[in-house]
């Protein structure tokens, strides 16, 4: 490990206390000067570090910038090698392929502080702000059979829902398949894309693309989205949660702890034992829906009530005929209780 990366890790371990020069110098085996060259490169790369006089450095509460360093110090499954952080990309996912097809990697984590084309279902946009998001894609060769590659998603809500449990102690809600709600305003989402392989017409990777609203301010949604969109640590969660208590925890143990749960979740896809979990946390089993399926190559959209999860993610639906119908793509919307169907 290089001094700077050693500095970050030990200033990391310390966040918001004061750790020597002397102490980062001789367990770097580098001079004074070096930790202090350290220190000033990591500034220009935008950590909060402060000096206290004769006493040392302090990297501040505050400073939240994702790093390989502190994602693996939380995930110890990935490599710091295979985890690469940037400061703007136009999409996580697109960058994500590029390297699956640059450098044929088995595991990556890509993250970005924003994007500039950051992607979502159907076609959609996913605002993707500077510093106040989590934008990320792992990108996995799967060892599971690929008929089963719905199930893919739906690991990554249960690996997302659960992380953020565990380190915010915040409960959240899963709509049907990929979006991630709390207290009834989306604030994450998943993009699950495949590679094919040209040659063999296999999918030779999968890459699972998670944004989450972090800090997001709500009042800067853009219009078309401000009505449904929400942020983990904003508006609608002030005096609900102890802010003190969020502010020490950082989007780099958050990162860190969805990839360990959704790695460990990949590894055992074939059992479905999440499915369970992933039901106690649906929005809408048990509720009216509406829900757009392809009839004879035409979208249509059509209601019932939503029954169940079946063990390939595939969504159950009752219809009006009772006749059941099980969707494995789509966008479902849940009927309130003024009868009126909202996202
Ligand atoms: C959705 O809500 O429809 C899915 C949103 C997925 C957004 C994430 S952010 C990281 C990754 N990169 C992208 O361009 N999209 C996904």
């Amino acid at each position: 490990m290089s001094v700077k990366e050693i500095t970050l890790k030990i200033l990391e371990e310390n966040k918001g206390r004061v750790v020597s020069g002397q102490k980062i110098a001789e367990e770097a085996c580098a001079s004074r000067a070096a930790v202090w060259k350290a220190i000033s490169q990591l500034r220009e790369e935008g950590y909060l570090i402060s000096e206290a006089t004769n006493k040392g450095y302090i990297l501040s509460l505050q400073s939240d910038l994702l790093s390989a360093e502190s994602i693996h110090h939380f995930c110890k499954d990935l490599p710091k090698e295979k985890i690469y952080c940037f400061k703007s990309l136009d999409s996580t996912n697109i960058k994500a392929k590029q390297i699956a097809a640059q450098d044929g990697m088995d595991l990556a984590l890509i993250t970005s502080e924003e994007q500039t084309n950051g992607r979502g279902r159907m076609e959609r946009n996913f605002f993707s702000p500077a510093s106040s998001g989590i934008y990320m894609s792992l990108l996995v060769k799967p060892t599971f059979d690929i008929s089963k590659s719905i199930l893919v998603t739906t690991a990554a809500s249960v690996a997302v829902c659960r992380g953020i449990n565990s380190v915010l102690g915040i409960d959240c809600k899963i709509k049907w398949v990929n979006d991630i709600f709390l207290n009834g305003r989306k604030i994450g989402g998943i993009l699950t894309e495949g590679i094919t392989d040209v040659e063999s017409g296999q999918i030779e990777h999968i890459v699972i693309g998670i944004g989450i609203n972090y800090s997001t301010p709500v009042i800067s949604f853009p219009e078309d989205i401000k009505d449904i969109a929400g942020s983990l640590l904003n508006t609608e969660n002030e005096g609900r949660y102890s802010l003190s208590l969020i502010s020490s925890k950082s989007r780099n143990q958050l990162v860190g702890v969805i990839i360990s749960e959704l790695i460990e979740l990949l590894s055992h896809l074939d059992g479905n034992d999440f499915l369970e979990e992933y039901k106690t946390r649906s929005l809408i089993l048990g509720h009216q829906v509406i829900f757009s399926s392809q009839i004879d190559g035409q979208l249509c959209s059509e209601s019932g009530k939503a029954l169940d999860i079946d063990l390939n993610g595939g969504l159950i639906i009752l219809l009006e005929d009772g006749s059941m119908e099980t969707i494995s793509t789509g966008e479902v919307t849940i009927r309130r209780e003024d009868g009126q169907y909202s996202k």
